[in-house]
């Protein structure tokens, strides 16, 4: 892995604030990060936009802003139309229009890259969280997939809600890195370590099998010098990096994250609700669970391989 050399000092010689040793860069950059996020938050309610196939200027530059100081924009789609495919369509204009890469390798993005989360007996899909009622603890996604594969973005967009339950939460990655070195840079420098966390190679439902992935929790893009995070809190078939620091650092940002923070957002996101974000982190709870007919919940799910584009 080639992680350990990336280069933490950015070109122009100025100070990264994703340097350990530089910290006057990282307190310059914290500042301004934690206030830029506060505006962010106190915003009210989601970005309202009228043509979702085709956002406007003034709304695109909206949501490109968020995402640069929040990592994650909400929306709405007021009087979303009923039909399923028609907001496949207009899913896939929203991605272009914001400059988004849809990665479409998931062995369940039928059309077009675009998964639908939702109840399902599919052979592919039984068994699978995602597709029960259950709960799902926080994580980024695609955190087992290949270095070449990372999703950096996703849109998670709700086509009907869960009569009962099925809320999500979101925390801004950069925002779990601030609590994380505050409280000890240690920790941020195991959960750095090129081999931190270990996702054991898995026999898919199709029969093919997933290589391990081996990896770090936080990174620095090489490209756009952005901090990246790859994360679960399963504790079922992950290995974490054997070391007393690392073990210390994985339980306080589990802690952390159950504890909730200031800049967490809780929703439940409606009919024509959604959120952009650079792949924040997320959980949900579980929904319907009184139901013996199947939960009419569903959620389109389109992964990127880039970051929300600056406008
Ligand atoms: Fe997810």
């Amino acid at each position: 892995m080639e992680m350990a050399e990336i280069k933490l000092k950015s070109s122009d010689g100025a100070g990264s604030p994703w340097d350990l040793d530089d910290d006057r860069a990282y307190q310059d950059w914290r500042r301004d990060k934690l206030a830029r996020a506060a505006d962010s938050a106190a915003l009210a309610g989601p970005v309202e936009i009228s043509d979702l196939a085709n956002p406007g200027e003034s709304e695109r530059r909206e949501l490109a802003r968020r995402c640069a100081d929040s990592n994650a924009a909400f929306y709405i789609r007021p009087n979303q139309p009923e039909d399923e495919d028609a907001v496949r369509e207009q899913l896939r204009g929203f991605a272009a229009a914001m400059g988004l890469r849809i990665a479409e390798k998931h062995r369940s993005a039928g059309s077009h890259g675009i998964v639908a989360l939702k109840v399902s007996d599919k052979p592919s899909q039984k068994g699978y969280i995602p597709y029960s009622r259950r709960p799902m603890n926080w994580h980024t996604d695609g955190y087992y997939n290949a270095p070449d594969q990372k999703i950096r973005a996703m849109v998670l967009h709700c086509v009907r809600p869960a009569s009962d339950g099925g809320v999500n939460q979101f925390l801004d990655p950069e925002i779990a890195y601030i609590r994380l070195r505050d409280e000890n840079p240690d920790y941020i420098d195991a959960l750095m370590h090129p081999r931190a966390m270990t996702i054991p190679e898995n026999r898919e439902a199709d029969g093919s099998l997933r290589p391990a992935s081996i990896g770090p929790v936080f990174s620095v893009d090489r490209e756009t010098g952005a901090l990246e995070m790859r994360y679960t809190a399963r504790t079922r078939s992950i290995a974490w990096r054997d070391d007393a620091v690392t073990a210390r650092a994985v339980a306080r940002l589990a802690e952390i994250l159950a504890q909730g923070d200031p800049f967490m957002a809780t929703l439940k996101m409606e009919a024509g609700q959604g959120v952009l974000c650079n792949n924040s982190l997320h959980n949900r709870t579980g929904f319907d669970p009184d139901r013996t007919t199947d939960s009419e919940r569903l959620l389109f799910r389109i992964r990127f391989h880039n970051r929300v584009p600056r406008s």
